[in-house]
């Protein structure tokens, strides 16, 4: 409710306003705190605050960097922390971007190195690695990865750990505390939760890491709007309201689509029997708004889709409105043709899955 506000001042607001400006006055040698827009604004100063107290509450050692989106934030690091002759490792089943940055990785001349979210049980990928991509749980596939140990081991062999953070945001789990060294977001998606802006953030402990990433975002120059930036500040207002209730909701939508006989392939974390529940469970304190099911066929996806009335069939998830679609049809994601991704909103409990039904009988016909 109250990260990252300025202490309380009789007649200002409590969040003040978004500062539109490319250029601050400035005499004489150039220092900070507010020199040029591309390197600092006051509304991301304060956007920065509430997600590093969310992230890495009471620690007072973190820097928060946001961007103009996740994928913004996610170069960032890659591309601030790997040269020419270093190996990374990263998820085979992350975010369909991903094997995008990796062809550009790879095309500068960084050893690539891929592991399955759910296949870290075998560690020999660390060898000699300088850096370890981490996304749990995955998007879409749900899988996740026990962050602690993976962070323990690559640490042991002189390797950096980041960890995409988008689905279970802050709330629902802290990276940082579970021993990685950066947390990374599109805050596109559930942390400001109302699917009308785009955002990203990295936060890690201050220190050279940092202040590359820093470097990063001055030459690459993807920062985040002020507007933007005022509109993700006030969002995170709500989060804990939005985090809790949407996963609630998503565990009721999920123990509803297990009772249907054409869906197949059903994941969701705070299902009791799923694979990822043990370390989720130990790891996350909410599990997430987004459940993923399998239809007979695209056909028959196709059909859900439209006739669902309260699920928009759109990309992206974490919204209030909730919001599905066929993942296949992009052709990144190593998914069935009728695999769904359900990003589950704030609607009431009830009429969700009543018109989830009512949309599955019309497939089905
Ligand atoms: C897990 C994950 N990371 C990063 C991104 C990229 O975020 P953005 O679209 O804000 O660039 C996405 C987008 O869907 C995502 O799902």
């Amino acid at each position: 409710m109250r990260a990252g506000l300025p202490a309380p001042a009789e007649h200002r607001p409590a969040l003040p306003g978004p500062v539109f400006a490319a250029h601050y006055h400035l005499s004489g040698d150039p220092t900070g705190p507010y020199t040029y827009g591309r390197d600092e604004n006051p509304t991301w100063t304060l956007l920065e605050a509430a997600v590093g107290e969310l992230e890495a509450p009471g620690h007072e050692d973190v820097t928060t960097l946001v961007f103009a989106s996740g994928m913004a934030a996610i170069s960032a690091v890659l591309f601030s922390r790997l040269s020419a002759g270093d190996a990374v490792v990263l998820p085979d089943d992350g975010y369909q971007v991903l094997p995008l940055v990796r062809a550009r990785l790879e095309a500068f001349g960084v050893e690539v190195r891929t592991v399955p979210t759910a296949g870290w049980d075998r560690l020999d990928a660390l060898d000699g690695a300088r850096l370890v991509w981490l996304e749990t749980p995955s998007n879409p596939g749900l899988d996740v990865c026990d962050v602690r140990s993976i962070a323990t081991a690559a640490h042991k062999a002189g390797a950096l750990v980041a960890v995409d953070n988008t689905l279970a945001t802050p709330l629902g789990q802290r990276p940082l505390e579970l021993g990685a060294d950066f947390v990374v977001a599109s805050g596109t998606k559930q942390l400001t939760g109302h699917g009308d802006l785009l955002m990203g953030y990295v936060a890690g402990r201050a220190g050279a890491a940092m202040e590359a990433v820093r470097h990063w975002r001055k030459i690459a120059g993807a920062v985040a709007g002020p507007m933007e930036s005022w509109l993700a500040h006030r969002s995170i207002a709500t989060l804990h309201l939005r985090v809790e209730r949407q996963a609630v909701t998503a565990l009721r939508v999920a123990e509803a689509l297990r009772t249907r006989p054409e869906v197949t392939g059903l994941r969701y974390p705070g299902l009791p029997d799923d694979p990822s529940h043990r370390i989720a469970s130990r790891q996350m304190r909410h599990h997430g708004c987004v459940v993923s099911f399998v239809l007979p066929c695209r056909a028959h996806a196709d059909r859900f889709l439209r006739a669902a009335r309260l699920v928009d069939e759109a990309t992206s998830f974490g919204g209030v409105r909730s919001t599905a679609e066929r993942r296949g049809r992009w052709g990144g994601d190593a998914v069935e043709e009728g695999f769904v991704r359900l990003s589950v909103g704030v609607e009431d409990p009830e009429d969700l899955i009543r018109d989830l039904f009512r949309a599955l009988d019309a497939a089905a016909d």
